[in-house]
């Protein structure tokens, strides 16, 4: 080669090298400061996907951009995505990154308008060996009210606060993604985004996936205009008179039924909001959950080991919504049966701001006693966690407070008898194996490796597990 043409080739291999070298998270062009008012991030279609939605004001830019950094802050590439009309004058933005590498750490930035950017945060994709994650329930973020039956909270500590404090206690335990049972909010009025501002509010939302499920206080538009969900399902609302004819309420409990895969791990989260008042009224939503794991687990044939179901209203409960007769309904509708047919191992749900656990369940049940490790129990093990805010605790035997008092076919208990009475007698329903009421925010800690899984339920306040059990198979 002569010299003349190797130094030409050199010049352009600078260029060339120039061109990609300097599209690094420090010297590229960011205009100035974007701050979306909520941003958070959600587990994506599969583990090379992940799900961006951030909030921003009307007229401040229609377009949705994130920029891709490896973790070094080399830019990989920018991503379009929608930008759409939401509450309160506001834009719901949202991205669907794909071509992630697995166990892989990057960084992002965001913008609303392809000029100004926000700061860059980290995320990391999902590992391929043990992983773990958190399950949090009725957070219901509201508009600053006390934590006023709390054992722990000073009286003017607020729900936003101890929201706050839980995430922190959680990202320290260095959990790969977080897994939401409902209420994320208390949604006072439809609509009303402060509330969605505090569920936001920890930074480390911005880093950690959450993935949310639909609970009562969650039956509204913004929801969805909220959280980017991958494999949603599509199904047309109910609009009857248990949700009072009202449209927007029967689009949400429409919602968010979907899945997402996790290393040898299938999650599908199904929607459990609605209010169902007669058994026949809750078989339509029972089909929903079975088009929906059907969908998922026929997708994922011979990649998971482990299926879990995130949903809100416990069907294990033991406190104030022991006797409801719209949960009584999705059972007997067939719910417990769905997770028998599916072969699903855990079942998180939330909804009566308790903490209970089950026993392996199946046809309706016990099917393995064991407490501390359960070794192939071949059934479901249903976990009710309680509030992870504090804005509220239900009692276990509570005579004034039990939402249903009369009911006298639901719940099935130890003692062989159903109904309030004979549970405000003192007797737990059969499946309940663990159950505690501490009054203090809580969240467990779930590790999963290989064929084993652990489970760890923390109080706030303590470094010890109030309870945890191990199961393998
Ligand atoms: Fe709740
Ligand atoms: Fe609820």
């Amino acid at each position: 080669m002569c010299k003349k043409l190797s130094i030409l080739l050199l010049g352009f291999l600078i260029a060339a090298g120039a061109c990609t070298s300097t599209q690094t998270y420090s010297s590229i062009e960011k205009g100035a400061q974007f701050m979306p008012e909520t941003l958070g991030l959600v587990p994506g279609a599969s583990a090379a996907e992940l799900n961006f939605t951030w909030y921003a004001d009307a007229g401040s830019g229609d377009v949705s951009q994130l920029r891709l950094f490896n973790e070094q802050g080399k830019l990989v590439k920018t991503v379009n995505g929608t930008a759409n009309p939401a509450s309160e004058g506001k834009v719901s933005h949202k991205v669907s990154v794909s071509g992630l590498n697995p166990h892989a750490r990057y960084r992002y930035s965001v913008s609303n308008n392809g000029s100004d950017w926000s700061y860059d945060y980290n995320f990391r994709t999902a590992k391929q060996d043990s992983f773990s994650f958190a399950c949090v329930g009725d957070p219901q973020l509201t508009l600053g009210e006390q934590d006023k039956t709390s054992n722990l909270f000073s009286a003017d500590k607020t729900t936003a606060q101890g929201w706050k404090d839980t995430i922190v206690q959680i990202a320290k335990a260095g959990v790969d993604f977080i897994a939401g049972v409902g209420d994320q909010v208390d949604i006072t009025a439809k609509g009303n985004e402060n509330e969605y501002r505090n569920f936001f509010a920890p930074d480390e939302l911005k880093t950690i996936p959450f993935a949310p499920a639909v609970g009562n206080h969650d039956r509204h538009y913004p929801f969805g205009y909220h959280f980017n969900l991958p494999n949603e399902q599509k199904f047309e609302p109910i609009v009857n008179a248990a949700n009072k004819n009202d449209l927007e309420t029967g689009t949400a409990e429409a919602a968010g039924n979907y899945w997402y895969l996790y290393n040898n791990t299938l999650f599908v989260v199904l929607n459990t909001s609605a209010y169902p008042d007669s058994a026949a009224a809750a078989e339509p939503y029972i089909d929903r959950f079975d088009t929906t794991l059907n969908a998922a687990t026929a997708a994922n044939r011979g990649k998971y080991t482990w299926l879990f179901v995130q949903h809100h209203k416990s069907t294990a409960s033991i406190a104030q919504h022991i006797a409801d007769e719209d949960i009584q309904y999705y059972v007997e509708a067939g719910f417990e049966k769905l997770m028998d047919k599916y072969n699903v191992d855990f079942v998180l749900a939330g909804h009566d701001h308790v903490y209970a656990r089950s026993y392996a369940m199946r046809d309706g049940k016990p099917v393995n006693t064991d407490r501390d490790t359960i070794a192939n129990p071949g059934a479901a093990i249903y976990l009710t966690v309680t509030t992870a805010s504090g804005l509220k605790y239900y009692n276990i035997f509570d005579t004034e407070g039990i939402y249903v008092k009369n009911n006298t076919a639901y719940p099935y208990l130890v003692n062989g008898l159903t109904g309030s009475a004979s549970y405000l007698q003192g007797n737990m329903p059969l499946s309940n194996s663990v159950g505690i009421q501490n009054k203090k925010p809580e969240y467990t800690v779930i590790q999963v490796s290989g064929k084993s899984v652990s489970f760890k339920t923390y109080d706030i306040d303590s470094g010890n597990p109030i309870d945890s059990f191990t199961v393998t198979k």
